[in-house]
């Protein structure tokens, strides 16, 4: 890797780290409140803040743009291009306080170099660099169990997913269980680490999986569209992600 990436990718750490004393403090604080699309499409002067937060910085490194979830978009894959949620989980930052996540990929004419996801109230910062390997505050991400069976894992998805593809109801009946935590950044990096087995999302945007691909796909797992094809993260889409031996199975129990 470029040196400069490396840079890049050191100056983003701190970012992410300075962002996220910014959220812990502002939530000290009272919360503004605005739905977008529906009642439950959720954005706060946190998410919004936060965001313009990192368009100062990306904005100081020359022909680098930012495709960010409140506002900021691009319209093409050329160049340099930052690909951020602000705050992946803003349901869960409003009522639990926890489970939310800042997400920040680097991409390269539509290459991934490096994504981070960092679990704001946990302190934890999955990383990946292309080529490099996933990391966990810094530590290596041990390579998935390959033996583990359908039985022996969680299953995490909506109840939408369940509703639209009834079969999904099957693959939860034959796994050891299913969960949802509501930041879909969080949920994919957690297959990464094996704590669950799989994740199945009818519908993301750019900015909820840019950076968890990159961590997923260095860890070793399938990731693509529930019919197992190619996702492009600078499309919205649906995402399917688990070990290959599972991805397969999954693919044949519920889409095919
Ligand atoms: C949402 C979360 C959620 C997923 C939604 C996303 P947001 O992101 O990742 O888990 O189901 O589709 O929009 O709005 O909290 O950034
Ligand atoms: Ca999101
Ligand atoms: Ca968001």
């Amino acid at each position: 890797m470029e040196p400069k990436i490396i840079s890049w990718f050191n100056q983003s750490k701190k970012w992410v780290f300075d962002a996220g004393n910014i959220i812990r403090q502002k939530l000290k604080e009272e919360i503004t409140i605005n739905t977008k699309s529906n009642p439950n499409d959720l954005v706060t002067n946190i998410d919004r803040e936060i965001e313009s937060f990192f368009k100062q910085q990306i904005t100081q490194i020359q022909d680098h743009r930012l495709l960010g979830e409140e506002g900021d978009f691009v319209h093409d894959t050329q160049g340099y291009i930052w690909i951020l949620d602000p705050i992946d989980g803003t349901t869960n930052l409003v009522t639990t306080k926890q489970d939310f996540a800042i997400s920040l990929a680097l991409y390269h004419n539509g290459a991934p170099l490096f994504g981070l996801i960092y679990d704001v109230m946990r302190d934890e910062l999955y990383h990946a660099i292309t080529g490099q390997g996933a990391f966990l505050n810094d530590q290596k991400i041990q390579a998935i169990d390959p033996t583990l069976q359908l039985n022996e894992h969680i299953i995490i998805c909506d109840f939408k997913e369940i509703i639209a593809y009834p079969r999904v109801a099957e693959l939860i009946k034959l796994s050891r269980g299913h969960r949802r935590y509501g930041s879909a950044a969080l949920e994919i990096v957690h297959v990464a680490t094996g704590q669950a087995g799989a994740f199945i999302h009818m519908m993301l945007h750019p900015w909820d999986i840019a950076a968890a691909k990159i961590i997923a796909e260095a860890c070793g797992l399938k990731y693509s569209h529930t019919d197992g094809t190619s996702v492009n993260v600078f499309e919205k889409g649906s995402s399917l992600v688990a070990p290959p031996n599972l991805h397969q199975e999954i693919v044949k129990i519920c889409f095919s």
